[in-house]
């Protein structure tokens, strides 16, 4: 397996730079910030991190709205601070990978500035402009992923301009051939610099027909993903991972398969979509369910098990925090629910992915008032449900449980002040439970969060067993464990999982029993006949 590619042993780690660390006081993280915690990362033992945008943008959604992808946002740093991050990272051992957001750009972004100069404008076809409806509305009632119409109407020009997020995320016309030319140039331009690769924004809406009302998934997609993949990637030894809502296990191998010449791996989301009423969206939550959450992970097991890759995650930056979503963040069960969940999650096959925070167990945040919320997506919404008559706590008792600010919080590094994250006022408020999560406290017990994490990178790096191992689940609809095998060369792994705050008593299949020292605990376990597991409890013994 000496051959196979360096992110199949690699865990990742996700950082969004405004939160991650502030070096200069100003409230907004940033990347010398980013710098300082070097050393911080290559102790978790990560392999790469995926950068959320840094590009500079005015900030409509974070960095998400890029107006020059070849120049730093002022408030993160320069290019020169990009270049030394590169190196620093680099000199450990650790990849920096880019967001490579070109579904949309900016509306300040100079393309379409020049766009909106008038029809015949050099650049009006970088985007996808439309006459009005018969009735001198919007071409179509498509909707907007943060809400109200996809398109705004252009007074000057008198069409409208596509946008699936907000007003100021124009949608690129990848039907154009200029336009994708100008983003491989652009993508050519990062990678000689030294980039580890990228994570793609919402690829799997490129290759979208509009006309037809298709935005996932579209007819061209596969066809441009190929494409940018001759232009840039190829011959180049990087990772790449699309960010693919709509993936689905019938199609997620045209992504990921190896000879489809495209990307490393998805994010494929079905775990999460599980987690909401069906077709409804992040605003109606419905209750968890572990035979389901194991039906799920087990499928993209099997769907990847000869061909393709799996990313793992249960968090990012749009999605509330795993152990308050999947674990029990109360002060009894957080640390072992955490260190159980993430135990579960790593010894599958596939890339890990831990987003910042979630390391030490960073739980979501509680927000009293609307004045609180950052996000434009929360924002937007609260907007048209309260001018719909929805009561406003209600929403923000939603915007709590799943929103995006939930992940946005600062991290949280020490007890002190503004948990360590500036000297001076957050962008957004910092948890007040800083005080007792934190990465000075976590990571200085052995029992902790991080060193779980540590441990499980560790293992990553170094196992076969676990890179290449297969994996076998059992006991799919039991109600509170989750276990499974993985198995390579006479070598198995067995793992059982507490999945639950309260005792679970299970016995254990004879295909999966295993008796030996813990992988984490050292301890000596006993996985046989009927046994009893306490809560978020994990067990691991290697056999063979
Ligand atoms: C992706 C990003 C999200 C962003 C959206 C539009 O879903 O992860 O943060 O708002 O794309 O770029
Ligand atoms: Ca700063």
């Amino acid at each position: 397996m000496t051959d196979a590619p360096w992110w199949q042993s690699a865990t990742a780690y996700q950082i969004y730079p405004r939160s991650f660390c502030d070096s200069n006081g100003d409230g907004i993280g940033d990347i010398p910030g980013i710098i300082s915690k070097l050393d911080y990362l290559a102790d978790l033992g990560i392999g790469f991190v995926w950068l959320s945008p840094v590009f500079a943008s005015p900030m409509a959604d974070n960095g998400y709205d890029i107006s020059d992808y070849r120049d730093i946002a002022p408030e993160f740093g320069t290019l020169a601070d990009m270049d030394r991050l590169i190196a620093g990272a680099r000199d450990r051992g650790i990849g920096i990978v880019m967001d490579l957001v070109v579904n949309h750009t900016s509306d300040e972004h100079a393309w379409f500035r020049s766009a909106c100069e008038g029809r015949d404008a050099p650049y009006r076809d970088y985007y996808v402009w439309r006459d009005p409806g018969p009735d001198g509305g919007p071409p179509s009632d498509i909707q907007s992923n943060f809400g109200g119409p996809a398109w705004t109407f252009h007074e000057a020009t008198g069409q409208y301009y596509l946008h699936l997020f907000d007003p100021k995320q124009p949608d690129l016309n990848w039907s154009n051939p200029e336009m994708r030319r100008d983003v491989y140039e652009m993508m050519n331009w990062w990678l000689d610099r030294g980039v580890a690769g990228f994570r793609m924004d919402v690829i799997d809406l490129i290759g979208k027909d509009i006309d037809a009302g298709i935005t996932a998934d579209g007819p061209k997609l596969h066809d441009y993903i190929q494409e940018m993949n001759r232009e840039t990637l190829a011959h180049r030894d990087v990772v790449t991972v699309g960010e693919a809502w709509s993936a689905t296990p019938e199609n997620a191998l045209l992504y990921c398969g190896r000879d489809r010449g495209e990307l490393s791996m998805v994010f494929q989301f079905a775990h999460v979509l599980d987690g909401y009423e069906p077709g409804k969206g992040k605003w109606h939550p419905r209750a968890f369910d572990l035979p389901r959450l194991k039906r799920t992970l087990n499928t993209w097991q099997q769907v990847c098990a000869e061909d393709g890759w799996n990313s793992l995650f249960w968090g990012n930056h749009d999605l509330p925090r795993a152990v308050s979503k999947y674990g029990d963040d109360s002060a009894q069960h957080r640390v072992a629910s955490a260190r159980c969940i993430a135990t579960l999650l790593h010894l599958m096959k596939g890339t890990p992915y831990i987003y910042q925070g979630e390391e030490i167990g960073m739980t979501n945040v509680e927000f009293g008032h609307i004045d609180q919320f950052r996000d434009v997506e929360t924002l937007n919404f609260y907007r048209i449900e309260t001018e719909r008559g929805i009561d406003p706590d209600a929403f923000i008792r939603g915007a709590n449980a799943n929103g995006r600010d939930n992940a946005r919080t600062p991290m949280q590094w020490t007890a002190g002040a503004q948990a360590g994250f500036t000297t001076g006022t957050p962008w957004i408020e910092v948890n007040p439970n800083h005080v007792d999560i934190n990465a000075e406290d976590d990571r200085a017990d052995p029992d902790g969060v991080f060193a779980r994490h540590r441990d499980l990178a560790k293992l990553r790096r170094t196992s076969d067993l676990i890179r290449f191992g297969t994996y076998h689940p059992f006991d799919e609809a039991h109600p509170q464990v989750m276990a499974y095998a993985r198995r390579l060369n006479g070598e198995e792994l067995s793992v059982v999982g507490n999945f639950s705050s309260r005792p679970a008593p299970y016995e254990v299949p004879d295909d999966l029993a295993a008796t030996g020292v813990d992988l984490f605990t050292q301890e000596q376990a006993i996985l046989e006949g009927e046994i009893t597991l306490d809560p978020w409890q994990v067990i691991t013994v290697k056999t063979g």
